[in-house]
């Protein structure tokens, strides 16, 4: 199988040895801590190490077993205050959890420069709180879309002035090219934006090692969320991740991580301008897993179809909370090989034309 659909990073970007020695090596410097409960927050120098990289006191980073599951947690916690407003579309897992909690949902638009902010004033408004604002700004899940400098000022106004906003950033330093711009936590000064990331797509999603910067009230809210969940994350992964940057490791494995992903990035934009040019459209995102097409036809026939050839990818109506996306869809190229992606392409052109 052809796989469009895991937004898993492709083999060769594990570091499998390096993470090997550092999990022996972690185990070695620090094994009575790691390899017992601890601090609910996760391992004290990773917190710190993050801390500093967002210039907040240690207290407001939380570890979590991946950042998903933090999401979840603050979904407990803040949907009693009013709806979710979240983009559509958006990434398919948090809607499920809000469906899960029966939250009330509100839907925004995305467009080529991210979340359509003019939408959003006007939901503001009418007078409008949500009890929180779900944001992914950088090459977004599902479309690989930005949100412009010029959306972020205004989102971080709004946050300033009261605006609860999760932004969820898995994939702002996976960047191949074109400038970073800075997230809505630096531009709002941390005020009232809950700010959400991974190292799953920097170092490896099977370490489970995810995090958030929090307002310090609410830190202590989800912590005590956390310690009646699992006591304590689980910190042998943290103290892996820590050994790696200790080592000097994360820097270099993250130009190696993107390095290879640009150039199935690359196969996908050139596979796609030569067999389907003209006949659909899609993003072009400047890093991240995931680009966004628009096409003529159904994608859930098309998806049927494909995979009875061996092609997967995921339809685009799993990202809409209330309906859309039945002709479009989400291509990972994060996973497949470069020779992969250019075959899969042309199955999918072939059946569109048949
Ligand atoms: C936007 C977004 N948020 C969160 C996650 C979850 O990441 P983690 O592996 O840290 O749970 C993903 C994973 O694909 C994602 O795309």
């Amino acid at each position: 199988v052809i796989s469009f659909a895991r937004g898993a990073p492709a083999p060769e970007c594990l570091a499998v040895e390096l993470i090997a020695a550092c999990a022996r090596d972690a185990v070695e410097r620090d094994g009575t801590t790691v390899l017992s409960y601890g601090p609910v927050g996760g391992y004290a120098p990773l917190r710190e190490w993050i801390a500093d990289r967002h210039a907040v006191d240690p207290k407001r980073v939380l570890l979590t077993n991946g950042s998903l599951q933090g999401v979840q947690f603050l979904l407990e916690l803040l949907l009693s205050h009013g709806p979710a407003l979240v983009e559509a579309p958006t990434y398919d897992r948090p809607l499920k959890q809000l469906a899960w909690h029966a939250s009330d949902v509100e839907t925004m638009p995305v467009d080529e420069e991210g979340l359509d902010v003019d939408a959003l004033d006007s939901y503001l408004e009418h007078g409008r709180m949500p009890g929180l604002v779900y944001t992914i700004p950088t090459f977004q899940n599902p479309s690989g879309r930005t949100l412009s400098l010029e959306r972020r000022r205004r989102l971080a106004q709004h946050a300033v002035d009261g605006l609860l906003v999760l932004e969820d950033d898995p994939y702002g330093l996976v960047r191949y090219e074109g400038e970073a711009l800075p997230s809505i936590f630096e531009l709002a000064n941390g005020t009232n934006v809950i700010y959400s990331s991974s190292f799953s797509k920097t170092i490896s999603p099977g370490l489970r090692v995810g995090y958030f910067v929090l307002p310090e009230e609410l830190a202590t809210r989800v912590e005590e969320i956390a310690v009646s969940t699992y006591i304590t994350p689980a910190l042998l992964s943290q103290a892996t991740v820590m050994e790696f940057i200790r080592q000097g490791h994360f820097e270099p494995n993250l130009e190696r991580i993107r390095g290879l992903l640009k150039v199935r990035r690359d196969a996908m934009l050139a596979a796609l301008e030569r067999e389907l040019g003209g006949r659909a459209t899609w993003s072009r995102p400047e890093g991240g897993y995931f680009l966004w097409i628009d096409l003529p036809v159904d994608t859930g026939a098309l998806l049927a179809r494909a995979e009875a050839m061996g092609v997967t990818f995921v339809r685009g109506s799993d990202f809409f909370y209330d309906g859309g996306g039945e002709r479009s869809a989400r291509l990972a190229f994060s996973f497949a090989s470069p020779s992969e992606i250019d075959e899969g392409i042309s199955v999918l052109s072939a059946l569109l034309r048949a």
